[in-house]
């Protein structure tokens, strides 16, 4: 344990778990203590504050310095993994069933697919749908390829309108497919990482804006919509409510794709039921 940090009461936990339910919608569970005191202790530091009560005080404020702050603690907290082409299958279900009814749909020379990955971390999934979308309709003239990313944490989102990565997002790869999307940055020195640059082609189908789930999206109706491991954070009321917005944010026919641990099961909305952990409006 950090000696100089008194460790984190329940109540303050308490007081953290209630503000990010607040900000996010996301449910803290007891269990996650450890980890929220962990992950703020490095808030504390860049602070210069001695407790972790002083630092919700801080951020309580409602001053323009505790807004900022606010930002900063969303940040800490959200949990951000992801990787290229995580679950693969959903990825053939959008080549093999949405963009084909998409395609279908469509009776004018100029033709848009809208696809919105509602919490894209870093970019990985994205950019995985630019990679889709582009192989299944390149070469064919007349189309608009619109993919939005959107999350609450504006750190990630930075991340990812870089488009630069490390090994661990294209493991799951073959080398076909990483040439095929990345152009490789050798290691500025010997024994460091191999970078892996998503190639201007994809990266420029992807437009980034942060975005939280709790708020309604009122830009654009949607063919698809990715929002993956991310309802595993939220109670039964935020999902609720964040699947009425993205019930509302699809057009009709449009898809929703959810994680694989992730269901519509204990809540109640007007999507279809289409396989698991995917539904149709
Ligand atoms: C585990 S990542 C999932 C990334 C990607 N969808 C995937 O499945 O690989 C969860 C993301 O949800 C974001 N998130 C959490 N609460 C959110 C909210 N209320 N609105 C928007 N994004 C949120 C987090 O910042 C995080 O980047």
């Amino acid at each position: 344990m950090d000696p100089y940090y008194a460790p984190i009461t329940t109540g303050e936990f308490q007081l953290f778990a209630k503000l990010i339910y607040k900000l996010a919608g996301i449910h803290l569970r007891d269990s996650k203590i450890s980890l929220v005191s962990n992950r703020l202790r490095r808030r504390l530091r860049a602070l210069n504050l001695g407790s972790y009560r002083e630092y919700y005080d801080y951020i309580s404020q409602g001053d323009a310095r505790a807004q900022d702050e606010i930002m900063n603690f969303i940040d800490a907290i959200t949990t951000n993994e992801t990787y290229f082409f995580r679950h693969e299958t959903d990825f053939d279900f959008l080549r093999e069933v949405v963009i084909p009814e998409v395609e279908s749909r469509q009776s004018s020379p100029n033709k848009y697919i809208k696809i919105w990955s509602a919490a894209s971390s870093t970019g990985e999934e994205p950019y995985s749908i630019a990679m889709t979308v582009a192989e299944a309709l390149d070469g064919e003239p007349g189309w608009n390829i619109q993919i939005l990313a959107s999350d609450i944490n504006v750190t990630v989102l930075n991340t990812a309108q870089k488009a630069v990565y490390g090994p661990y997002a294209v493991s799951r790869l073959n080398n076909y497919a990483i040439n095929k999307y990345f152009e490789r940055q050798h290691p500025a020195a010997p024994g460091g990482e191999e970078k892996y640059l998503v190639k201007p082609h994809y990266k420029k189908m992807v437009k980034f804006k942060r975005h939280n789930l709790k708020e309604a999206m009122r830009l654009v109706r949607f063919d698809c919509i990715f929002c993956r491991n991310v309802l595993i954070y939220f109670d039964n009321e935020s999902k609720t409510h964040v699947i009425e917005n993205l019930y509302n944010a699809l057009n009709d026919g449009g898809y929703l794709i959810l994680g694989h641990a992730e269901s519509l099961m204990r809540i109640k909305s007007k999507f279809k039921y289409v396989r698991p952990s995917v539904y149709k409006r």
